[in-house]
């Protein structure tokens, strides 16, 4: 696709609000490793949640025109410096797209539906919000709008581009998946996936609310020297195939396999790059021991997935969720830090308050 269609018409000085809100997202397929700018190294695919998200209010008015774009930011009402420099890297990276932010004075106040130090990475919901709003301004057919928003959010932090719609989205190029592209995310069509995948649930078990060590960014960055990079993009690859027929076909076996396959290469890729850590806590490890137990006795299609921390994903289906969700309590939650774990489930993507 051709950049220009991302290019703002110049727009005439305004006063203007609105509201957005963008979801988290929980990534199947791992985005793991990056070229250029912001681009991904391999495709990914995620699941949009619902009740993790973001809340951003936007608020421009004419300013005469400088060199660079001008703001001010508010976390949960109160001014937050330390966000200032991602925000101004976001902001200055999508100027040639929105040449009218030289114009225009920016007050942004954000929020999140979840605890701050949750440990959930509140990029990919904060910079999706954002992006929305900003679109917003532009006024765009409700297509190009959805695109564009997706290709800013990608330019503030990758897993942004899939929060803009749900349940499913793809990130980067592959030709399994039509109109997908390295920019920004696509929806996967309805007819491409088994209802059952509208129904599911996420609980996010909060191992370990801390700080993490090492950041998405150093951790893409490794990839770069990556003894197994051309491996990983040929598993990747060969995942999203995989999945999407599971997908399709509502093969929830299949689906199990490679969701967790997807999550412990991803902290594999950790270990074994050329200078390795490890992001999973002891209580990872119990947990994900004892989510393998309860299937093996079970049957029950309940697996899991980890972004890059120590927090663990337990996917499901709802029809399930009554047995599930008593064993993840009574089993699991002493294994969480003060026993905190949020009951999330699918959902689709961002929305206008
Ligand atoms: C492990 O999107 O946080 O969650 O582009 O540097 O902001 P930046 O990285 P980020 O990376 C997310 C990595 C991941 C996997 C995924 O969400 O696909």
């Amino acid at each position: 696709m051709n950049l220009s269609v991302f290019k703002a018409q110049s727009l005439s000085p305004r006063t203007w609000e609105g509201t957005w809100q963008a979801p988290s997202n929980i990534a199947l397929i791992k985005y793991w490793g990056k070229h250029g700018e912001q681009l991904p190294k391999n495709p990914s695919l995620s699941f949009s949640l619902s009740d993790c998200v973001s809340q951003t209010t936007l608020a421009i008015k004419p300013r005469p025109k400088g060199n660079e774009p001008a703001f001010d930011f508010y976390f949960e009402g109160q001014p937050k410096p330390d966000f200032h420099p991602k925000i101004k890297v976001f902001l200055e990276r999508i100027l040639p797209y929105c040449p009218w932010l030289l114009e225009h004075h920016l007050r942004i106040d954000s929020q999140n539906s979840f605890p701050h130090s949750s440990g959930i990475a509140s990029s990919a919901s904060a910079m999706a919000a954002l992006a929305s709003a900003l679109v917003a301004v532009e006024e765009l057919p409700r297509e190009q709008a959805i695109a564009k928003a997706s290709f800013l959010a990608r330019l503030g932090s990758g897993s942004a581009a899939r929060s803009i719609e749900g349940p499913l989205t793809v990130w980067g190029a592959d030709p399994a998946v039509p109109n997908s592209s390295d920019l920004f995310a696509v929806p996967l069509a309805e007819s491409n996936y088994n209802p059952i995948f509208k129904t599911f649930c996420d609980t996010i078990l909060l191992i370990d609310r801390g700080q993490k060590k090492v950041s998405s960014t150093q951790g893409h960055q490794l990839m770069d020297q990556h003894p197994f990079a051309n491996a990983r993009l040929q598993q990747s690859t060969l995942h999203l195939q995989r999945l999407l027929k599971a997908l399709q076909e509502g093969d929830l076996k299949s689906f199990i396999t490679i969701v967790e396959a997807e999550a412990l290469t991803l902290h594999a890729l950790m270990m074994t790059g050329n200078s390795g850590f490890i992001l999973m806590q002891p209580n990872t490890l119990e947990v994900l021991n004892k989510v393998w137990d309860f299937r093996a006795k079970t049957g029950l299609p309940l697996c899991f997935t980890l972004d890059a921390g120590a927090n663990v994903h337990l996917l499901y289906p709802q029809k399930e969720a009554a047995q599930i969700e008593s064993w993840i309590s009574s089993t699991l939650k002493p294994f969480c830090q003060e026993g905190q774990m949020i009951h999330d489930r699918v959902g689709t993507g961002a929305k206008k308050v």
